[in-house]
């Protein structure tokens, strides 16, 4: 943990109590309900989710709600069941058999409707084609496609047998998907020729290709057609999806699995240079995905659901695939870019569907602010019931925007706290129960036991700043690091004895809500989406002229956080040509995702005399603020004046 130092500043007093007419026909529809599952989840935990995993589909049923203490706890343990048959098969019996499982819309403006019979039979193919190319249960298989119905139908088909899959957002680089097939010990990737981002074609083929030269566990890759654009295709290796589906039938029942077998892979990034394996197993995951689906987005056989994340994300894998489809919910899906062809695009998608609850995150928010009222004043938002926030903190202006223009004041709006590690929701208003504050996900969900407490562990009183625990296993929590149990043990359970750390710095204020600051350790918070200072800097100091490399956040308009970049050459001064030079380098690394913003060359970095770089002396300067923090261990003072002279 880096110089924890947190004051809360926000004072927030503004407070929205359900409407009425939500509250009675909610899941939760009262505070004196939601209390009653949360204090009988708390004082018996194991009777609290035994009861709740009755809603699932067992072809075995479990032995033991829960085993051992955290973090090794073991859920659901004797109980073999299948995700996939949870998602998919178990509404067959039902009359949602025809209902619509997924609406999808591309970019460019074709659209496809999948029932969950079509699912179904999808799924059954693409698991036959996996198993085809020898893919058994166990097994690492690596996604990296645009939002099209496939990547879906990936997920599943996986699933369905067992393989444990690795999905890569889009928007990461070759370098980043070789580095990820490579600790996962990828057997198959499944991909697309490419995806569409802002009437531009994103090259996804070309980008495995360069990444499977570095990439020597994979055998096959699987190659959806989506633009039609001509690309390589290696023979005995790459294969066309519509021919292998081809011949494939669509009988494949579900693979019986132990509660404890792994589902999924995702990457995310920690504060060492190297992402992290996060690992989430079958049972307690589709539990608790499917319950927090149902409880936080109060989901009704009648909801056309949009959470506009890409799949690629935690929230994609859980509040785009498995909570809702657990649920049998009917989930909206778009393609591509909210300003395209115009920045109008997304509420032209909720007057034409009928989208009635909408999840999104603060930085699409706060462009959304940006572009201006009279985009979302064209078109008719009346079928929307509830609006969901996640990802970063909400600042209360960006949140009273989306209660007033985009709720019309009518909507309830859920402010969701949760982690890739966490796996489901853990902090959130409950729409029917909780009163809101603007800016606070205000309390824990049943089964979750949060804490406010310092580096030593002890509980804080209500307003004091200290660092965000977990004193309770819950079932979607992660179960290792793939690969490294050790960093597992060190990064979550380690810093507070006993308890699992978030690296969230936060308060709960006087009625118990909590108000999450931020991260308290070298992670971005760019956009929603992790980053880790070393991942920018090691990308940084693999340029033959970058000596040295120091990368802090600063405030951003629109990103919430942006990268600034303190560089140290190996010689010369350095130009606003070899800055563009760099931006691109590190995106050609990682991703566009951590193009820096501000690129500064400097002489020399702030260092104590430990040789440890001052990165809160440089978050200062990066943000342009002139008071700053002790400085009395620096080793150079000369360097300050420097720094701040290398303005961008
Ligand atoms: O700092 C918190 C922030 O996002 C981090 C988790 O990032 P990731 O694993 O990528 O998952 C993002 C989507 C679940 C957290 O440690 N965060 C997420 N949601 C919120 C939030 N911070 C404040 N309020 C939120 N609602």
């Amino acid at each position: 943990m880096s110089d924890v130092n947190i004051t809360s500043v926000l004072q927030e007093t503004r407070t929205f109590v359900p409407p009425a007419a939500f509250s009675q026909q909610a899941h939760v529809g009262s505070p004196a309900a939601y209390h009653e599952l949360w204090e009988t989840a708390k004082n018996d935990p194991a009777r609290f989710w035994g009861e709740q995993a009755r809603h699932l589909d067992w072809f075995e049923p479990f032995q033991h709600v829960m085993e051992g203490q955290m973090p090794e706890t073991k859920w659901f343990t004797g109980g073999k069941l299948n995700a996939s048959y949870n998602c998919v098969d178990r509404h067959l019996k039902t009359w949602r058999r025809n209902k619509a499982a997924i609406v999808w819309e591309g970019e460019p403006g074709d659209t496809r409707v999948l029932t969950y019979q079509d699912l179904h039979r999808e799924v059954c193919r693409f698991a036959n084609v996996l198993k085809g190319l020898g893919v058994t249960a166990g097994d690492r298989v690596t996604i990296y496609m645009p939002l099209v119905p496939e990547i879906v139908i990936a997920m599943l088909s996986c699933a369905r047998i067992g393989a444990v899959h690795s999905i890569i957002f889009g928007g990461f680089s070759a370098d980043a998907v070789a580095e990820r097939n490579n600790d996962a010990q990828a057997k198959v990737v499944i991909t697309t020729d490419g995806g569409w981002r802002r009437g531009k074609e994103v090259a996804l083929k070309a980008a495995v290709d360069e990444s499977l030269v570095k990439s020597p566990t994979v055998r096959s890759v699987v190659v959806l057609r989506r633009t039609g654009t001509p690309v390589a295709m290696e023979p005995g290796r790459d294969h066309w999806w519509d021919e292998l589906m081809a011949e494939a039938t669509a009988d494949c029942p579900a693979t019986p699995l132990d509660s404890e077998h792994p589902l999924f892979i995702l990457y995310t990034s920690g504060s060492t240079g190297k992402p992290k394996g996060v690992l989430h197993t079958t049972g307690g995951y589709t539990l608790a995905t499917m319950l927090t689906s149902k409880w936080v987005f109060d989901l009704k056989d009648d909801d056309l659901y949009w959470c506009t994340a890409d799949v690629g994300w935690i929230t994609g894998h859980s509040y785009v695939c498995y909570g809702p489809l657990a649920n049998g919910t009917t989930v909206m899906m778009y393609e591509g870019a909210p300003n395209w062809p115009d920045e109008g695009r997304f509420w032209e998608l909720i007057e034409k569907y009928k989208v009635t609850i909408f999840y999104t995150a603060p930085t699409a928010i706060r462009s959304f602010i940006r572009w201006g009222d009279q985009w979302p004043q064209k078109h008719d938002l009346s079928s929307l019931r509830l609006l969901g926030s996640v990802g970063e903190p909400i600042n209360p202006e960006a949140w009273m925007w989306y209660h007033k223009v985009i709720g019309a004041e009518r909507c309830p709006i859920v402010d969701t706290w949760w982690q890739t590690e966490t796996g489901a929701i853990m902090i959130s208003p409950l729409p029917g129960a909780t009163t809101t504050k603007p800016g606070s996900c205000t309390h824990p969900l049943p089964g979750v036991v949060p804490d406010i407490v310092t580096k030593q562990g002890e509980s804080l009183p209500a307003n004091s700043g200290g660092l965000l625990v977990m004193k309770q296993p819950w079932p979607s929590m992660l179960r290792t690091l793939y690969g490294d149990h050790e960093r597992f043990l060190k990064t979550y359970f380690s810093e507070i004895p006993g308890c699992y750390f978030a690296g969230d710095g936060a308060r709960r204020d006087a009625d118990g809500c909590f108000w999450v600051m931020g991260r308290v350790d070298d992670v971005l918070n760019v956009s929603g989406h992790r980053l880790s200072t070393m991942e920018v800097e090691s990308a940084l100091v693999s340029h033959p002229q970058v000596a040295e490399a120091a990368v802090v956040g600063f405030p951003h308009e629109i990103k919430g956080e942006g990268i600034c970049c303190f560089v140290s050459l190996t010689g010369g001064d350095g130009d606003d040509a070899l800055k563009q030079h760099l931006k691109e380098h590190v995106r050609r690394q990682i991703g566009a995702l951590a193009t820096p913003d501000m690129i500064r060359f400097t002489s020399a970095l702030p260092k104590t005399r430990s040789g440890k770089i001052m990165r809160r002396l440089l978050r200062d300067i990066a943000a342009g603020r002139e008071r700053v923090q002790d400085t009395t261990t620096l080793e150079d003072y000369g360097v300050l004046a420097k720094l701040r002279a290398s303005e961008e």
